[in-house]
């Protein structure tokens, strides 16, 4: 293929908002939002692996998600089950590694199974890996690895030592984070691990969201100059 854009981001994260304001527009109930999403998610994975992108996470569901109605958490929790134990699974046919981050106890024995499953099936592909954030919240995130340093009887931690006891220890920090549906915000994604990500915020919501839009992303990120606070 021909090499499109000059630089790449190693780890893309990915906000997926929109996708009950995208229903209710039409008249739908929000799980057809998170229906769509779904699609909107695939078309994501495929475009990343088409260029060569190493690292993708997708922020499915937050510590503070749990506030919403049953039937919408439970209509997420059933698309997901699904959509993870499909027989033609788009991630083994295409070799693509699934991880996760985040606390998966309290969610339905058969997502955590779907999920480990897959964890397991695809755990030796080394091209493209997509990590699902899960029950995930970047201030629980440090919370736990503080809390996991100290069981093990660290009296002081530096910042090595932080990042290697978050979720995130096995994957880069990412170099660009994308929220859709126009929010202009974090929502307690991998707050420790963007201090230096790039931003980017397009005005669409989530199901909308195609490989066009994402080259679009791509193009934005190639003409950021990262500085790390210091001179470019
Ligand atoms: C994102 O879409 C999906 C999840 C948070 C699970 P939303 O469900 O937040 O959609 P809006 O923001 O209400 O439109
Ligand atoms: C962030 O979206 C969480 C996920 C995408 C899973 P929210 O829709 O939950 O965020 P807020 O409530 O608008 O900040
Ligand atoms: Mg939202």
């Amino acid at each position: 293929m021909q090499k499109i854009f000059k630089k790449l981001p190693n780890h893309i994260g990915i906000i997926m908002d929109g996708n009950g304001r995208w229903a209710t527009l039409r008249g739908l109930q929000r799980n057809l939002g998170h229906k769509e999403g779904i699609k909107a998610i695939e078309r994501t994975v495929l475009a990343c692996q088409k260029y060569k992108i190493k690292f993708c996470s997708f922020f499915a569901f937050s510590t503070e998600n749990w506030k919403r109605s049953d039937e919408e958490i439970n209509g997420i929790f059933d698309l997901l089950r699904d959509y993870l134990n499909k027989e033609d699974n788009v991630f083994i046919k295409n070799k693509i590694k699934i991880d996760s981050i985040g606390v998966l106890d309290p969610f339905p024995k058969d997502l955590q199974k779907a999920l480990y499953d897959l964890k397991d099936k695809t755990k030796n592909f080394d091209g493209l890996t997509v990590i699902f954030a899960l029950n995930y919240g970047g201030r629980d995130d440090i919370v736990r690895a503080v809390n996991s340093l100290i069981e093990k009887g660290i009296k002081r931690i530096d910042e090595k030592m932080l990042l290697n006891a978050l979720d995130t220890k096995q994957i880069p920090q990412p170099d660009f984070i994308i929220r859709t549906s126009g929010e202009m915000r974090i929502s307690n994604f991998m707050l420790y691990q963007m201090a230096y990500s790039e931003l980017y915020f397009p005005k669409l919501f989530w199901p909308d969201f195609k490989e066009k839009d994402l080259i679009k992303c791509l193009k934005e990120y190639e003409k950021r100059n990262r500085r790390y606070g210091g001179l470019k």
